[in-house]
Order: structure tokens, then C-alpha cells, then sequence
């Protein structure tokens, strides 16, 4: 069933490509003002003319605002972007993510994976949820993977001796799912969700750091970034009295997982670990005022 999404203000992130792009669309042909993250003015207008041209009766308008995760300066300056257009954000969806084959530093000079996959939504995060609780429908949604795995290293994140890019890419996404469940037992009984999921295995283009031939397997093998979507939109848009708090989602579905992914003591770490890295973009405790009263 499909829920209009009139009156609702939408944020996602990596919107230009893959599953955001197709969730994008979709969220702002059911009525959403969707703010769209582009990092690419390109890779933007041309999320403008897709939504077009798949939906040309959609009710919904996307609008996008500019961010490159690889410098946190940049995630700031979106931030700020957002806070002084958009007085209310209803749905936060952090959904941009890379996969990298090697040790690659940002402009931060912090490992890649971990700053874009797991600093970057804690960023976003910390410096939206002003404007997330100001919405009667609050809910925060993060692009976990099936692929979560291990532990979050909380001496070496950034596996600067002995990275690899496998490993990197599972740890920050068992870190999504963290941060996830620390977010929803932060907001129990506030009104505001956070839910995370796994998309499946979809054609996208996350695996262009390994090459032309890794790409094509992915589009040939994988399913269609639409049907990646799904899960995705459904978090967005189900009435939250159908949903978990804190859960992980696959087809729609809580799936239970491993025992890492719930062990809230790593949680507690990571976000302590996160603020180490953020210290010159947080002016108080990463999410200190969080508890909101409803
Ligand atoms: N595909 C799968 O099978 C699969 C499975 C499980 C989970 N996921 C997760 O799904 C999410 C979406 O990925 P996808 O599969 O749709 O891949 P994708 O097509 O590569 O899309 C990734 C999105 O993230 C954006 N992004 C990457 N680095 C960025 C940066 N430094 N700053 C700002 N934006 C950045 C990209 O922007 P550009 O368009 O400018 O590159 C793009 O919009 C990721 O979190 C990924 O880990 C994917």
C-alpha cells in the first residue's frame, strides 16, 4: 500500500545514484518534498529530469542541497544548508555509502569507508535531530547491509595498518546498525524511530572502486536498484505503529541478527570513538540533548 507522503519533508542521502535515486523518486512522486544530497551538480540535475521522466504526475517536489562526505566541512555546510531552508525534517534517511578496494584518505585525512559510511550519518545525524523532533512523525532511517559482520575495532577503525576493503566495508555497516540501535534506545518513547535495513544484493554502482568488470557483475547479477528500493520505502512510509524501533529490516521484515549487532557496550564505544573524530564539528556531546519530551 502506498502512503501519501504530502506535507512530509524527506532528507535523504545518496540520492543520485542506486537505491536512493530510485527512493527519491518514488517518495516525492507520493507527495514528499524530498531534499535530496548530491555531491555532483551533474549527478543532481539529472535526478531531477529521472524523477521527471518516471513520474510525470508525481505530487512531490525533490530539491537538492550540496555535500561531499569526504570532507566534514562539507557535511557541516550541508547541514547548515538544511537548517536554514527546511524548519521541520520529518523522515532523515542516511543512505549514501562507498565501498572501497583500498586505503584511501579523505580531505580529513580519515579513512573513506569509516568517515562516509559511519561519521558522516553521525554528523548528519547529530546536527539534524533539532529538526527531525519538531516532526509529529518523527523517524531516522540507515542503509545497513547484509554484509555486517565482526566488530567495530574501536582502537583502528581505520585499519591503517592492515586495511582491507572487505573488512572495512562490514564493520562500518554493522556500525550503521549500531548506531542505529543506540539511536532508538536514546528516543524510546519520544515518537521518533530509527530503523535500519539491508537492501539485498542490488545492481548499483557501489562497487566502482573494484572496476568495470566488478560493476557489470553487480548490474548483471544483482536486482534492480527499484526492487532494492523497496525495503527503503517502506520504512519511510509505513505507519510507525507497524514498526520496531531499533530493528533491522530485510524484505520488509525484522530479521534478528548476530550478537554483535546488539551489543550496546560497542555502541556506547563507537559513539565515543565517532566524537574523537568529530570533536571540531560538535560543540556539545555527540547527540547529548537528545532525549526529547513528547
Ligand atoms: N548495492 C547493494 O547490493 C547494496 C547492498 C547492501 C547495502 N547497500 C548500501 O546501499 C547504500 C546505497 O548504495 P547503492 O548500492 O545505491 O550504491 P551507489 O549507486 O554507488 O550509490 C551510492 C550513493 O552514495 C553517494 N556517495 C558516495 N560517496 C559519497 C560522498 N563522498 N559524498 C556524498 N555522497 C556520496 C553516491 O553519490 P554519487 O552519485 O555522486 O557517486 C551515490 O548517490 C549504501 O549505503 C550501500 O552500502 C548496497
Amino acid at each position: 500500500m502506498a502512503y501519501s507522503q504530502e506535507n512530509k519533508t524527506i532528507l535523504i542521502t545518496g540520492a543520485t545514484s542506486g537505491i536512493g535515486k530510485e527512493a527519491a523518486c518514488y517518495l516525492a512522486s507520493l507527495g514528499a518534498k524530498v531534499v535530496a544530497s548530491a555531491r555532483n551538480k551533474e549527478k543532481g540535475s539529472d535526478l531531477l529530469s529521472a524523477y521527471k521522466e518516471q513520474y510525470p504526475n508525481g505530487q512531490g517536489t525533490i530539491e537538492l542541497v550540496e555535500g561531499d562526505f569526504s570532507s566534514l566541512q562539507s557535511i557541516q555546510n550541508l547541514c547548515e544548508q538544511v537548517k536554514t531552508s527546511y524548519p521541520v525534517i520529518d523522515t532523515l534517511i542516511n543512505n549514501a555509502g562507498v565501498w572501497k578496494m583500498s586505503y584511501q584518505e579523505t580531505k580529513d585525512g580519515i579513512e573513506e569507508t569509516w568517515q562516509v559510511n559511519v561519521l558522516a550519518p553521525m554528523l548528519i545525524t547529530h546536527s539534524l535531530i533539532d529538526l527531525v523532533k519538531k516532526s509529529s512523525d518523527g523517524r531516522l532511517v540507515f542503509t545497513a547491509s547484509g554484509l555486517h559482520k565482526g566488530v567495530v575495532d574501536l582502537n583502528n577503525p581505520e585499519m591503517r595498518q592492515s586495511f582491507s576493503g572487505m573488512k572495512s566495508y562490514q564493520q562500518s555497516k554493522l556500525a550503521d546498525i549500531l548506531l542505529t540501535r543506540w539511536l532508538a534506545s536514546k528516543l524510546e518513547d519520544t515518537g521518533i524511530g530509527a530503523y535500519c535495513f539491508h537492501p539485498g544484493f542490488v545492481g548499483t554502482s557501489i562497487g566502482r572502486d573494484g572496476g568495470m568488470i566488478m560493476q557489470k557483475l553487480m548490474k548483471l547479477a544483482g536486482m534492480s536498484p527499484k526492487k532494492g528500493a523497496e525495503t527503503l520505502n517502506f520504512l519511510a512510509t509505513e505507519p510507525q505503529e507497524n514498526l520496531v524501533s531499533g530493528e533491522y529490516y530485510v524484505k520488509k521484515k525484522v530479521k534478528k541478527i548476530t550478537a554483535e549487532s546488539n551489543d550496546m557496550e560497542m555502541a556506547n564505544g563507537m559513539i565515543e570513538k565517532g566524537q574523537t573524530f568529530l570533536a571540531d564539528y560538535i560543540q556539545s556531546d555527540l547527540f547529548a540533548d537528545l532525549v526529547v519530551n513528547t
